[in-house]
């Protein structure tokens, strides 16, 4: 069977230069199910027809929905295994807190402001039923970067080893994922008064170059010894499409990372903000705060097709 034709395409692909995240709080718990429908329909119809101005553009939408978002919209259908309301984490000062979003929309593209025009007509269709309570607009910064200047998906799955991490195998699903949204504020100050070398054990990887350290060398506290998911001694990815966000004041990284499984993500999160066995926590955690925390299905794409007929 051949998964991917079944997922919604910018689940795959490669994050692009410019991306806009829209957050949006539905208005009542309950819906007939033909305004759903006929929204769904629209939106579908809007994402092709402005994607279709510029193909080089490269435009895709995705959609996804928590389970406060599926519940309320389709009271009908099976829910996915693993969707649940996001669970809060704390440990000593860290924190990664469990908020609000019913639907979550990933518009990205080569251009800010096809992005643009896509997220004003999608807010318009969904306001009979939903407002936006966050729109954030990403960008690529230089080498993909994020703005604690780290080279950042450098790791992630590529071609068929990415559709096997990120996509669900099995029924009512087969083509739906799950995905995690966190926003990062930088500590940027405290971060930038680090030594380089101490930058480079807390990532895990040299800044300039984007090499891994090696395992022997590697700081037990590293990122990437925290973030690291492994059952049985077998690696398990996920695919992150973090983009950075942000001005001089205030900015920081978009967590959007998205696997077959939330248990693989939610595995990672624990690992990173407890000390464990080894008594460390991911010291990434000190020079970032997590402000938002959220968990979504995305469905497959036969689904929205389904549905909106
Ligand atoms: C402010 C937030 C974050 C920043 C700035 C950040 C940055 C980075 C960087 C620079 C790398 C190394 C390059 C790469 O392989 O991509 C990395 C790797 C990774 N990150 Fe993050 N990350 C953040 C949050 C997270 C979160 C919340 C998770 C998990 C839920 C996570 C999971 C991973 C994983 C699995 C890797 C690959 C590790 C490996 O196999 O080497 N990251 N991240």
């Amino acid at each position: 069977m051949n998964l991917v034709n079944k997922t919604q395409e910018g689940l795959l692909s490669d994050p692009t230069p410019f991306v806009e995240y829209l957050t949006l709080e539905l208005k009542e718990d309950k819906y007939k199910a033909e305004t759903v429908f006929d929204i769904l329909d629209e939106f579908l119809k809007i994402s092709k027809s402005i994607g279709q101005k510029d193909t080089t553009a490269l435009m895709t939408v995705t959609i996804g929905f928590s389970f406060k978002g599926w519940t309320s919209l389709f009271p009908n259908e099976p829910i996915p295994n693993e969707l649940h309301p996001f669970i809060e984490m704390k440990y000593a000062d860290r924190h990664f807190p469990s908020t609000p979003g019913d639907i979550f929309l990933m518009v990205k593209s080569m251009r800010m402001d096809l992005n643009y025009q896509a997220s004003k007509y999608i807010l318009s269709t969904f306001k009979p039923i939903a407002n936006p309570i966050q729109d954030i607009q990403g960008y690529k910064y230089l080498d993909n970067r994020d703005l604690i200047d780290f080279v950042d998906g450098t790791e992630n799955p590529k071609s068929i080893e990415r559709a096997k991490a990120v996509i669900i195998d099995s029924e009512p699903y087969i083509g739906g994922s799950y995905l995690i949204v966190q926003q990062y504020i930088d500590k940027q100050e405290k971060w930038d008064s680090q030594t380089t070398e101490y930058q480079e054990g807390v990532i895990g990887r040299t800044k300039v170059d984007d090499i891994e350290i090696a395992d022997d060398k590697k700081m037990p506290y590293a990122h990437n010894v925290k973030s690291k998911v492994e059952i049985d001694g077998v690696e398990i990815k996920m695919l992150r499409q973090n983009r950075a966000f942000g001005n001089a004041m205030e900015h920081g990284t978009m967590f959007i990372g998205f696997a077959k499984a939330a248990s693989i993500m939610e595995t990672s999160l624990k690992q990173m903000i407890e000390p464990g066995e080894k008594g460390h926590h991911d010291k990434l955690l000190d020079f970032v705060t997590a402000k938002t925390g959220t968990l979504y299905f995305i469905p497959p794409q036969n689904f929205l097709d389904k549905i909106s007929n």
